[in-house]
């Protein structure tokens, strides 16, 4: 009897249920089917900060994610929303998307959004605001810069948290406490001192295929690169990424004479009041500016 040499499937049924039951191994391997440089630990640790649904099929197979992460009373960020490919374009992230819009009610919602993603956050009131570089690459030992008048670099210890939370407080907008806390476990962090306190600082940890940098808050290009030169120059020759919305400037500049150059970009949107502040502008003087993301999930 001749065989056909195709056949029709039926479409897959997909239930939602709360990641914190996923196992990290398939959170892993769905990254990776998009093409993510995510390890089971960087999973790990979004996880430990923010809520999430996973979309799993009739046999318990982890196909769709997406997770929401509460900073200040009133404003969450949305994060790690990736649908498998091969069940891409049927609806699943629309799908996953309502929900997670259903559990965060009225507050008012960040996300930094892929090319692929962009119509679906935008046909459901998301609204764009800037573009974010994702600037990466093999870090060269990078030039050396004065540190701006009347400053010293230190490294960050523990005790800085509450003094680096307000600082970020003012060049953010949300308070992330929880999140700093949970950043300063596992980086490497920089302060800039002036007068005896923190004006600029950095973090640096192992994230994907090397090292990212971020968060970043300072109040001037000078600064920014201050704080994040010592990280550059203890990662010569290997793998480095920083995200940020500066586009000109001294700053960027910094970044491709470090060997960090502009890979791919997102587009940070927002629903219900405007994001981010100063970032993306050229520093006027006043208040600090975000210069490196946390992450893309993050904001
Ligand atoms: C972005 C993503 C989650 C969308 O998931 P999905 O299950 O395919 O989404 P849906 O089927 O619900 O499609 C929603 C809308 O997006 C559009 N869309 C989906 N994939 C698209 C693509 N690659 N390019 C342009 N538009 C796309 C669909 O046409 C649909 O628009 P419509 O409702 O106006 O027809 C999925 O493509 C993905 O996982 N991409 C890789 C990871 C990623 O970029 N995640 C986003 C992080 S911000």
């Amino acid at each position: 009897m001749a065989r056909s040499s195709s056949i029709q499937l039926d479409s897959f049924e997909l239930t939602l249920s709360e990641m914190e039951n996923a196992d990290l191994d398939a959170l892993h391997a769905l990254s990776l089917a998009v093409g993510w440089p995510h390890r089971a630990e960087d999973w790990q640790i979004v996880r430990e900060m923010g809520r999430g649904v996973v979309a799993r099929d009739a046999i318990g197979r982890v196909l769709g994610s997406a997770m929401w992460f509460d900073f200040a009373p009133d404003f969450t960020t949305i994060g790690m929303v990736i649908t498998s490919p091969r069940l891409q374009m049927l609806g699943t992230g629309r799908w996953m998307m309502e929900h997670v819009l259903a559990q965060t009610g009225s507050r008012a919602l960040g996300l930094n959004s892929t090319r692929a993603a962009k119509r679906l956050y935008q046909s459901l009131g998301f609204r764009a605001e800037k573009l974010d570089y994702q600037c990466n690459g093999e870090a060269i030992s990078p030039p050396v810069v004065p540190l701006p008048p009347r400053t010293r670099l230190r490294a960050l210890d523990q005790a800085d948290l509450a003094e680096i939370a307000a600082l970020d407080l003012a060049a953010y907008g949300a308070g992330r406490m929880p999140v700093l806390a949970r950043l300063l476990n596992v980086s490497k962090g920089m302060a800039l001192i002036r007068d005896g306190r923190i004006v600029a600082y950095s973090l640096c940890r192992r994230f994907g295929r090397g090292h990212v940098i971020g968060p970043v808050a300072a109040t001037s290009d000078e600064e920014a690169i201050a704080v994040i030169r010592p990280h550059v120059a203890d990662h010569a020759g290997s793998f480095l990424r920083i995200d940020t919305r500066q586009q000109t400037g001294a700053f960027p500049q910094f970044l491709a004479q470090s060997g960090l150059s502009v890979y791919d970009t997102v587009t940070s949107m927002s629903m219900r009041r405007a994001w981010l502040q100063g970032d993306g502008a050229q520093p006027s003087g006043g208040g600090p500016l975000i210069y490196g993301l946390a992450s893309q999930a993050l904001g």
